[in-house]
């Protein structure tokens, strides 16, 4: 990875972090974005420290926000960020305590917002830099915990819940629904040229229970239950670095994979060239500058 230039959202915890530090430690250059800069300096130190690379860099960005992504770019070109080989979409919102819908500083919907707006957005203004890289990879998150909703749908008329019927699983799950169709229309629209789309699922994965102080104390005790069952961010690291460097998925694109590197499907649904083309079509609103 030396020379290859990779940007993470939200490295400075969990499995963002985790994945940080394993392409550190293979010689990238790894911008972290993060919504808090206290926090984004504090992790930058310890991941310094923790791998002596000192080309790890820090760039705040609030994925929910459309000044903070826009701003941060300008801040990583003003930096000399001149090409970007990896583009890796962690940061999300599952805050699963929030009762009511919380709007961003854009007045949208929070977890649609940073869950699928905000990787969109991004995507679209880093495709200069992405254009440059001898091949670029985009990695998208999504959840295994889909498989426990085969039924979810996108609400393409009311994708922010305004109409009622709020639940944050709910806007949870339907983000990362988004996720795997945006991976999807991503790789045909990147066939053709060196730059690939494919997306992670996460399985059950330990939670640093302290980044999450509102949750109730039965939700706290469903978690460390959970985390009973769940493997470490390092181990689910591993295949985000996987995707981002082994060179024998330089043309794989559009796929799907799990914890154990296997291909997994998106389901019938989310795999539907016309349930795909809605979904940008709605995305398109909130984001007129994608291009097909
Ligand atoms: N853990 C699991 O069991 C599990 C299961 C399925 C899928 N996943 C997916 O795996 C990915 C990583 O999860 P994790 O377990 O590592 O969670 P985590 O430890 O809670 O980390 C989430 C990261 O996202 C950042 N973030 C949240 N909202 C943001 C925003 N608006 N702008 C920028 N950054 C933001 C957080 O920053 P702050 O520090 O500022 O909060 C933090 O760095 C997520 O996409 C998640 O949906 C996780």
């Amino acid at each position: 990875m030396k020379n290859k230039v990779c940007l993470i959202t939200g490295g400075n915890a969990g499995i963002g972090k985790a994945a940080t530090i394993q392409l550190a430690r293979e010689g990238a250059e790894v911008i972290i974005a993060c919504r808090n800069n206290k926090r984004g300096v504090t992790a930058l130190e310890q991941i310094k420290n923790k791998t002596g690379n000192e080309k790890v860099k820090l760039v705040v960005m609030d994925l929910s926000s459309r000044e903070s992504i826009v701003g941060g770019c300008e801040t990583l070109r003003t930096d000399g960020l001149n090409h970007l080989d990896v583009l890796i979409h962690n940061a999300a919102d599952f805050d699963i305590s929030r009762k009511t819908p919380l709007l961003s500083a854009d007045g949208i919907e929070t977890v649609w917002a940073t869950n699928h707006l905000g990787p969109v957005l991004l995507t679209e203004l880093l495709e200069p830099e992405l254009s440059l890289s001898e091949q670029a990879r985009v990695i998208t998150v999504s959840s295994q915990g889909l498989m426990m909703h085969p039924r979810l749908k996108i609400k393409f008329e009311d994708p922010e819940f305004a109409q009622g019927g709020y639940r944050v699983d709910k806007a949870y799950y339907q983000s990362k629904l988004a996720q795997v169709m945006y991976t999807i229309w991503l790789a045909e629209k990147y066939h053709g040229t060196p730059k690939t789309a494919n997306c992670v699922r996460v399985t059950n994965v330990k939670i640093d229970l302290e980044r999450y102080p509102s949750l109730s104390a039965f939700q706290k005790r469903l978690y460390s239950i959970k985390s009973k069952f769940s493997i470490t961010p390092d181990e689910m690291a591993k295949v985000y670095v996987w995707l981002a460097m082994d060179p024998q998925l330089a043309k794989q694109s559009g796929k799907y994979y799990d914890e154990k590197y296997r291909l997994v499907g998106g389901g019938k649904w989310a795999e539907s060239p016309e349930n795909i083309r809605q979904l940008i079509a709605i995305t398109q609103k909130y984001l007129p500058e994608i291009k097909p």
